[in-house]
């Protein structure tokens, strides 16, 4: 469980988020909507631990994210994310940016979860030699190599085509249905419909 407690983040004295209380649950596939600029980026960023709101409190499970001492260890056990762009590492093969995220996994679960996404072919590849969607996959895949929690997406279709998309979020459905939360910042309206829960942005306001 992800709960947000009347979050406002300003930047500098720019208000970009204004009192945004949600509540997402376990297994829970949540889109979030809005124009350029309403704050889905910094609602994701906040309720991801990578930035502390002005004002606030998140609490995941029981527990403030303002008491957990180890915020990076928190992190590695229990989220995952995948950006728009997918950030794998040029020079190494699929395997071997998979095992970036978690080295002690082993070649087994490896192929498991390839298998899982349909591109177990393509363990031997460098990023340069597959295709965006793969890719995409990919960076999908290293984001579920320590079973997290919660996996974030912001805008993780931004580069795809519509087939390879859609794809993309159907993964977050079974994802979601096998217990993940799932929350993900998109524009793409018919793909946002796929979640269990919208939510608009809107000048900050939830
Ligand atoms: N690092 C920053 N410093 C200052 N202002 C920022 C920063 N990041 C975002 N903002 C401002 O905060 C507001 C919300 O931005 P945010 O990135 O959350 O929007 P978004 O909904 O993700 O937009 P987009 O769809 O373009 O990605 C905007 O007015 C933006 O200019
Ligand atoms: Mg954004």
């Amino acid at each position: 469980m992800i709960k947000a407690v009347d979050i406002t983040h300003k930047y500098n004295n720019d208000l970009a988020l204004n009192r945004v209380n949600l509540e997402i649950k376990k297994g829970e596939f949540v889109s979030i909507i809005g124009e350029s600029g309403s704050g889905k980026s910094t609602l994701l960023s906040i309720l991801s631990t990578l930035l502390k709101p002005s004002e606030g409190d998140v609490i995941f499970n029981d527990t403030n994210y303002k008491e957990i001492e180890n915020i990076d260890t928190f992190r590695q056990t229990n989220i995952g994310f995948i950006f728009q762009f997918h950030y794998l590492i040029n020079y190494l093969n699929v395997k071997d940016n998979l095992k970036i995220a978690n080295e002690k996994v082993s070649e087994e679960e490896i192929n498991t979860l390839l298998e899982k996404l349909d591109i177990q072919e393509l363990v031997n590849k460098y990023p340069s030699e597959i295709s965006g969607g793969q890719r995409q996959r990919v960076a999908i895949a290293r984001a579920m190599m320590n079973k997290p929690t919660v996996i974030f997406a912001d805008e993780p279709t931004g580069n795809l085509d519509s087939k390879n998309s859609l794809k993309v979020f159907e993964l977050f459905k079974k994802l979601s249905n096998e217990g993940t939360i799932i929350i993900v910042a998109t524009h793409d309206l018919k793909l946002a419909a796929l979640a269990d829960t919208i939510y608009e942005v809107k000048d900050g306001q939830l």
